[in-house]
């Protein structure tokens, strides 16, 4: 399609989720309406015809946005962040909403029906979410057996978590549930990550961010051999000096990215309440975070870069200071579903206009 019409077909759907929908369910609890939102797309996931209505409504493809990342071929850098999908249930339409990728998860040993609702909540005035759901998801053996035959037109990361207990607190009992779900998911997905930074478990601080702890599970993790890339989800909250003994010890391990970050515990905007926060509050830590970690490395570890992207420049931002994918959600709730193609427009604009020819060659260039 021509990007004048995409740009045009973008213009009255946003206008439609900013008059229509979002007013809509603004009014409503965010996590039924999330849940609607998830049925409905799951339905219309399933038939050839309802995806290609769905790509006609919010598909682009420019080849100026693929990459060939770890032997997986992204065809946008734009992907699902983990936490929309938490039982996999959208897998079939997101590659038709224009993501490059999606991760599913996070995913747990034992299944888990989260914490006490409400747990989500809507920041409007900050262009925030507060979450609080505690790892909810269907566990390791169900979403295998849910997943075991089926196949996937993007890649899909799995997202691996510990369950949210008392009793996983204790180290190996923790390391136990991690490996039980790495070694459940071996033939399914293109890659992991390993969420080491979830802020609303039971743990005050989630313990595998210490470096000692850090050690064990990396050592069971990589004790049978590797069959896809691992990446390690970080905390946007990481003190400078956790963060280099965190970086140290990954470079002991055959650990191939990271994804910067997670959610926040930073809530100096006054929005007190248990859980953690995304969107804009998150999106100068995920920068900063981004930043350190390419500089740590000098740019050999592939970076996911995720937290507060609304824009094709917050996009571009993150990828010169050294991310080579992306992973957004909140920017999709506030913004609209048209945000991804959006976006993917705006940063093959920006890319072309710095006389690149492939997003690659921006990575890391003002780092
Ligand atoms: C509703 C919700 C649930 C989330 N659940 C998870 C999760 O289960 N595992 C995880 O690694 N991150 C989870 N996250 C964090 C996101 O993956 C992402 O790191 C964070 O929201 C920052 O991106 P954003 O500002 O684009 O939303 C969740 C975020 C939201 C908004």
């Amino acid at each position: 399609m021509q990007e004048q019409i995409i740009n045009a077909r973008n213009w009255l759907i946003q206008k439609k989720y900013k008059w229509i929908f979002k007013p809509i369910f603004f009014k409503f609890d965010p996590e039924i309406i999330h849940d609607q939102m998830s049925s409905f797309l799951n339905f219309f996931g399933k038939h050839t015809s309802t995806r290609k209505i769905a790509y006609w409504c919010f598909g682009y493809s420019n080849s100026i946005l693929e990459q060939n990342i770890l032997g997986i071929n992204f065809k946008n850098p734009i992907g699902l962040a983990a936490g929309f999908d938490k039982n996999a249930l959208l897998i079939d339409i997101m590659p038709s909403i224009g993501f490059g990728f999606m991760e599913i998860g996070s995913i747990t040993a034992k299944p888990y029906e989260g914490n006490t609702r409400p747990r989500l909540y809507r920041l409007p005035e900050i262009k925030s979410l507060r979450v609080n759901y505690g790892l909810k998801n269907f566990g390791a053996e169900i979403l295998h057996q849910q997943l075991q035959n089926k196949t996937f037109s993007s890649p899909v990361g799995i997202n691996i978590a510990k369950t949210n207990s008392l009793e996983t607190s204790e180290i190996n009992k923790g390391i136990a549930d991690y490996f039980f779900t790495y070694k459940t998911f071996q033939d399914i997905g293109s890659y992991f990550t390993i969420n080491i930074s979830c802020p609303n478990t039971c743990e005050k601080n989630p313990i595998f961010s210490e470096p000692q702890n850090l050690i064990l599970l990396l050592s069971k993790i990589f004790s049978i051999t590797k069959t896809k890339p691992v990446f390690i989800k970080l905390s946007p909250d990481l003190l400078d000096t956790k963060l280099q003994q965190i970086l140290t010890i990954c470079q002991k391990y055959p650990i191939d990215g990271f994804v910067c970050g997670n959610l926040t515990k930073e809530n100096s905007l006054d929005h007190a309440g248990e859980g953690g926060f995304s969107g804009k509050i998150v999106q100068e830590l995920s920068d900063q975070l981004i930043k350190k970690v390419y500089q740590y490395y000098d740019g050999k570890k592939i970076i996911i870069g995720c937290g507060g992207i609304f824009s094709a420049e917050d996009a571009y931002k993150k990828i010169k200071l050294g991310a080579s994918l992306l992973q957004l959600i909140t920017g999709m709730v506030f913004e609209g579903p048209q945000l991804i193609s959006d976006i993917n427009l705006g940063l093959a604009k920006l890319l072309k206009a710095d006389g690149y020819k492939n997003i690659s060659e921006a990575v890391g260039k003002e780092n």
